[in-house]
């Protein structure tokens, strides 16, 4: 289905989610802008424990946790063996909920990949998360993940990708695509940074659309990507939500193309 992510267990999301790095200011806004999105059909929810907000989140699903697809992470600090079990303890009763979609290890720290692998699969053998995944991994990694014990069952990666940083498109999107492994674009509005853009406010007009829809529309042109935009406000996550509807064309893409350009070699992963 168009614009519909399916992960490798055939658990299916829109592709477009809802992010919610910095959200804890505007407690009630947020949690109304949450509400409508998922309303939306925004379903996909991205936390972690870093973000100090599972608790709105929390808030935010709990009349409708059902069909909220919840995503949280574990920071490196804390993703040895026995720090990742205890992390998941809290941010499910931060959260307000027995289990967690997708469970992310947020960047790559001190701890052996092992170690958090094992317990990753000790934590979806118990059913307190039904699947895990990695986060801001480049292909190398990737690798030494999918090569360990249960490796394999590894669900997704979540990583930086906007118009201005294309780096993944030479080597991590194609290996992950071949490995049906959904890719979740993170600060796919780089930060907000893109809705001004010149190239983006003319093909917008073109749509009858906004800059940033078209930022949004052009992360989820790829099968297999997904977008978590931040959104604070009921109006940024409608307006956020109809970039669902516009399908750029090859003169849109051509133009974004010359602006920011593709990569042509290897470059190393950005983000944390
Ligand atoms: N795994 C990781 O290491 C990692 C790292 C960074 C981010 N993330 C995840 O990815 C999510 C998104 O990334 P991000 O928060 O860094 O940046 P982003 O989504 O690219 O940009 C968020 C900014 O865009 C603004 N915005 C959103 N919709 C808008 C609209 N329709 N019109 C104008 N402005 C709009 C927001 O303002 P308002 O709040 O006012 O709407 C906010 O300032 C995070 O929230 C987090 O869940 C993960």
């Amino acid at each position: 289905m168009e614009h519909q992510i399916t992960f490798r267990d055939g658990r299916q999301v829109c592709a477009l989610g809802q992010g919610t790095w910095q959200m804890g200011r505007r407690r009630d806004e947020e949690i109304r802008a949450l509400r409508r999105g998922i309303d939306l059909g925004m379903t996909v929810i991205d936390t972690a424990e870093m973000y100090g907000n599972e608790e709105l989140v929390g808030e935010a699903v709990r009349d409708c946790r059902g069909k909220v697809f919840l995503v949280s992470k574990v920071v490196p600090g804390n993703a040895g063996y026995e720090g990742t079990k205890q992390a998941c303890e809290r941010s499910l009763r931060r959260l307000g909920t027995d289990y967690i979609d997708l469970y992310l290890l947020h960047w790559k720290g001190r701890h052996p990949f092992s170690e958090t692998v094992r317990a990753m699969a000790e934590l979806q053998q118990e059913g307190k998360i039904v699947r895990w995944g990695m986060s801001n991994l480049d292909v190398d990694d990737m690798k030494r993940i999918l090569a360990l014990p249960h490796g394999e069952d590894c669900a997704a990666n979540q990583v930086l990708y906007n118009l201005a940083e294309r780096g993944v498109e030479y080597d991590l999107l194609p290996w992950s695509r071949e490995r049906q492994m959904p890719v979740m674009a993170y600060t796919p509005l780089g930060e907000g940074r893109l809705r001004s853009h010149r190239v983006l406010t003319g093909i917008a007009s073109r749509h009858n659309a906004t800059p940033v829809q078209i930022a949004l529309a052009w992360v989820l042109r790829l099968p297999g990507v997904m977008a978590i935009p931040k959104a604070g406000s009921v109006s940024h996550v409608e307006e956020n939500h109809r970039s669902l509807d516009i399908c750029l064309t090859d003169e849109d893409l051509r133009e974004i193309d010359a602006a920011f350009p593709a990569p042509v070699r290897k470059i190393p992963l950005a983000g944390w």
